[in-house]
C-alpha cells in the first residue's frame, strides 16, 4: 500500500472458510428484486452473488471478451446480464460454464431465445475447463463467485493460468471479481496502485506478458454489501500474443548468438548416433544437433532421418561451435566458404518437421507460423569466448507490459 493510501474498510467480509465447492452445485439459487436500487438480485448459501446494477459494468466486459468474435467462453452465468451482453456480439459460439444447477436451469431457458449457438457445461469450472481443447477460444470472460474465504482474492488467477494454453494466439481474457476488489479497493486508493500489487505479480506467473487495465464508471447502490461506496470498477485486459509468419533464412545469414532461427534444409549427412546432422541449402552447410527432449518427443523422430531428408527446423538457437565443413560448391563451381564454425540446435522450445505431410505443411516449404520473430545476436564481444549456453529462447515474444 502507498504512504498516500488510507486504507477504509469496504467491500465484503463474510465468506465462510470451509464452504465446500462442491456444496455450491446443489445450493438453492435465490433470484428475487430489491427496490432499493439493486434491482434483481441472486443469493446462493446467504451470500450476494449477483445483483442488476452490474449491467453495464458487466457489458463493458463482454464487449472486451467479444472483440476477438470467434468461440468465446464465459464463467458464472448469475443473472445473465454479461451473457445477454455477449450474444449482443458478432460471435460464432458461446460456451458457458456454470456450477449452480438452478442457474444452469434459468440459463438453458434464457439459451432458447439468443441470436447465437449457446453450449452450457454444467459443473465447477475446476472440473470442467480440462476437457477443452488447446487454441481453442477468442475470447473469455470470467466472473465466478469465490466459494470460500480463502481463495476471495485469488480464485481468478487459478483459472486464468489454467485457461491460458486453451486460448488461440491471438486472443483475448477478461476477468469480474467485485467480492475482492471491492475490499482491495478500500486499502489502495489509487487503482495503479491496486493493479500492480494485487493484480500484476499473479498475471505475470499466470503465463501473460501483455496485459493492461482500465476503469469503468459505476454507481454502486449503498445497499450491495461487497462494492458499496465505490464509483469505478476494474476491466482488465490479457491478451495472448498472435502468431507471427515464419522468416527462413539462408544458412549463409545465420550468425552466431541468433535466436528463434528457422531454416528450411536438406540433410547431408548424419553422424554414426544420428543426434548430430549436417544440414545444408543452396548457401552454406551446417552442424545441426537436438536435445534429447526434442528426440524423444512423440511427434518427431530424429532417429530416422535420412541423408536427403528435407527438414525444417523452427525456433533454434545458433552457438559456436568448433567443427569445419568443407564449404558447399558455389554457382560458379568455385567452393564457397560457408558459415563453418555455426551449429544449429533444437532444444525444448524448438520444433524440427521432418515429414512435411504429417506437419501439415502441404508443399515442401509452405507457410509455416511461428511464435517468435528472429531474435538478433548481442554484441559480439569476444570471437572466441564460448555463447551463453544458459540463455533460454522463449516461446513467446516479450511485449510490452501495460
Ligand atoms: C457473479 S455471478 C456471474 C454474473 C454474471 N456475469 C452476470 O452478468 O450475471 C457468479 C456465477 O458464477 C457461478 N460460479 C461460482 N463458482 C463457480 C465455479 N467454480 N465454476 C463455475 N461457476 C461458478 C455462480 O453460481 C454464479 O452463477
Amino acid at each position: 500500500m502507498g504512504a498516500e493510501t488510507k486504507a477504509v474498510e469496504t467491500g465484503y467480509h463474510n465468506l465462510n472458510a470451509d464452504s465446500k465447492h462442491e456444496d455450491w452445485q446443489a445450493t438453492k439459487a435465490d433470484f428475487h428484486v430489491e427496490e432499493d436500487g439493486r434491482g434483481e438480485v441472486l443469493n446462493i448459501d446467504g451470500h450476494p452473488v449477483m445483483e442488476q446494477w452490474e449491467q453495464p459494468y458487466m457489458a463493458a466486459l463482454a464487449k472486451i471478451a467479444t472483440s476477438k468474435g470467434g468461440r468465446v467462453l464465459e464463467v458464472g452465468f448469475g443473472l445473465g446480464l454479461s451473457a445477454t451482453a455477449i450474444q449482443q456480439y458478432d460471435i460464432e459460439e458461446h460456451v458457458i460454464i456454470e456450477a449452480n444447477s438452478d442457474v444452469v436451469k434459468r440459463g438453458e431457458e434464457w439459451a432458447k431465445d439468443q441470436p447465437h449457438k449457446v453450449v452450457f457445461k454444467e459443473g465447477l469450472w475446476q472440473d470442467v475447463v480440462d476437457s477443452l481443447p488447446e487454441n481453442y477460444l477468442d475470447g473469455v470472460l470470467y466472473d465466478p463467485y469465490p466459494l470460500n474465504s480463502a481463495e476471495q482474492h485469488i480464485h481468478q488467477f487459478d483459472f486464468i493460468k489454467k485457461i491460458y494454453a486453451k486460448m488461440k494466439p491471438g486472443s483475448i481474457l477478461t476477468y469480474c471479481n467485485l467480492t475482492s476488489i471491492g475490499v482491495l479497493k478500500g486499502q489502495h486508493a489509487k487503482w495503479e496502485n491496486l493493479w500492480k500489487q494485487t493484480q500484476v505479480p499473479h498475471i505475470i506467473r499466470c503465463g501473460f506478458q501483455k496485459f493492461s487495465f482500465s476503469t469503468f464508471k459505476i454507481t454502486a447502490p449503498d445497499t450491495c454489501e461487497y462494492y458499496a461506496g465505490h464509483t469505478e470498477a476494474l476491466l482488465p485486459k490479457l491478451e495472448r500474443p498472435a502468431l507471427r509468419k515464419a522468416r527462413y533464412l539462408p544458412l549463409e545469414k545465420i550468425r552466431r548468438g541468433y535466436k528463434n532461427v528457422n531454416v528450411r534444409v536438406k540433410v547431408t549427412e548424419l553422424v554414426p548416433d544420428k543426434r548430430i546432422a549436417f544440414v545444408g541449402d543452396d548457401t552454406a552447410t551446417i552442424k545441426f544437433s537436438w536435445s534429447s527432449e526434442v528426440a524423444t518427443s512423440k511427434a518427431e523422430k530424429p532417429a530416422s532421418l535420412k541423408v536427403g531428408d528435407e527438414l525444417i527446423i523452427r525456433n533454434a538457437t545458433c552457438k559456436g561451435s568448433g567443427k569445419y565443413r568443407p564449404a558447399k560448391k558455389g554457382k560458379e563451381g568455385e567452393e564457397k566458404k560457408g558459415d563453418v564454425n555455426l551449429s544449429l540446435i533444437c532444444d525444448r522450445w524448438g520444433k524440427l518437421d521432418f515429414d512435411l505431410e504429417r506437419a501439415g505443411i502441404p508443399e515442401a516449404f509452405g507457410d509455416v507460423k511461428m511464435d517468435n520473430p528472429l531474435t538478433k545476436p548481442r554484441e559480439d564481444k569476444s570471437k572466441d569466448s564460448p555463447d551463453d549456453d544458459d540463455d533460454e529462447v522463449k516461446d513467446e515474444e516479450p511485449e510490452d507490459d501495460e
